[in-house]
């Protein structure tokens, strides 16, 4: 892999995530997390100071078009992985286990999570599931993986819960997202998102842990939050879930774009002359245009 990565310099590492929680988190260092799937736009978001880069199962949804993320492989997440490890150079990356990749076997777990690693250029990978998954975190991080856990809706579990709700909404629910929370961290997770759940639990899980929760659809009493990048940029269509917040109409602004671009092509005024390269005047026979090189 050719992108040095180079800790110090502002490099967001999984200590330093750790140490924002322990040191008491001001509001300032609250973690920012987004999804990236290619190169472009990790450089954007890398660039514009994004803390960690999920290469996230969502892909599945947010870019392949499938109904689902059940469908993504270990090679899809590690194939885009690639693309935003390229991108790179600040934030941590972190790549998801995607559904079938830690389901079968412990070796078969590290296998595919030593993939993303070696042939990603991953730096952690993030596993759905609470209390079930203990035993696969803990064999990761004595791996040297570090392991985002992942609790509340877990999209992987699509089938299993008859879609995507919002959980923890009884007392019982409730205290077996926390249970999960606390299995999570003492498996040896250094994060855990805490997706699709009341705020006030959210917060509660929040205060108790040692490590960083990072909400989505949690609420803003999380250390830190994450969106999929496509729902931030109005890029998905469809249902929007009511903790997405929509920074830009990208794809509004794409639809104009093309057709603009269609119209010219087929009036004739794209290209100009000034966007079109020109023979040497004395195969023309006439005065050189200037040239456009
Ligand atoms: O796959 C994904 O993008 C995720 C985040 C939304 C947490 O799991």
């Amino acid at each position: 892999m050719s992108v040095a990565i180079r800790p110090g310099n502002g490099k967001v590492t999984v200590p330093e995530i750790l140490s924002r929680k322990s040191s008491g988190f001001s509001t300032k260092q609250k973690i920012s997390c987004l999804t990236a799937y290619d190169y472009p736009t990790a450089r954007l978001l890398d660039g514009a100071g994004v803390d960690v880069l999920l290469v996230g199962d969502s892909v599945g949804m947010a870019v392949l078009g499938y109904d689902s993320t059940l469908p993504v492989t270990v090679d899809d997440i590690l194939h885009h992985t690639r693309a935003v490890r390229r991108g790179t150079r600040r934030a941590l990356l972190v790549a998801d286990m995607p559904y079938g990749s830690f389901h079968v076997s412990v070796e078969e777990t590290l296998r595919n999570a030593m993939r993303l690693v070696k042939e990603g250029g991953a730096e952690a990978v993030k596993v759905e599931g609470g209390e079930r998954r203990i035993e696969l975190i803990a064999k990761l991080v004595e791996a040297e993986i570090p392991v985002m856990g992942h609790i509340g809706l877990t999209p992987q579990s699509f089938n299993a819960l008859g879609g995507f709700s919002v959980q923890g909404k009884t007392a019982e629910a409730a205290r077996q997202v926390e249970r999960d929370a606390r299995a999570v961290e003492a498996a040896g997770a250094f994060a855990v998102v805490l997706e699709s759940m009341p705020r006030e639990l959210a917060a509660r899980i929040t205060e108790k842990l040692r490590i960083p929760t990072i909400g989505i659809g949690a609420g803003p009493d999380c250390d830190g939050q994450i969106l999929v990048f496509h729902d931030l940029v109005g890029l998905t269509q469809g249902h929007k879930p009511k903790f997405v917040r929509h920074y830009a109409d990208l794809g509004a602004e794409v639809s104009r774009a093309v057709a603009a671009y269609c119209e010219d092509v087929r009036s004739g005024g794209f290209p100009s002359d000034a966007e079109s390269y020109h023979s040497p005047a004395e195969l023309r026979g006439v005065a050189a245009a200037p040239q456009r090189t």
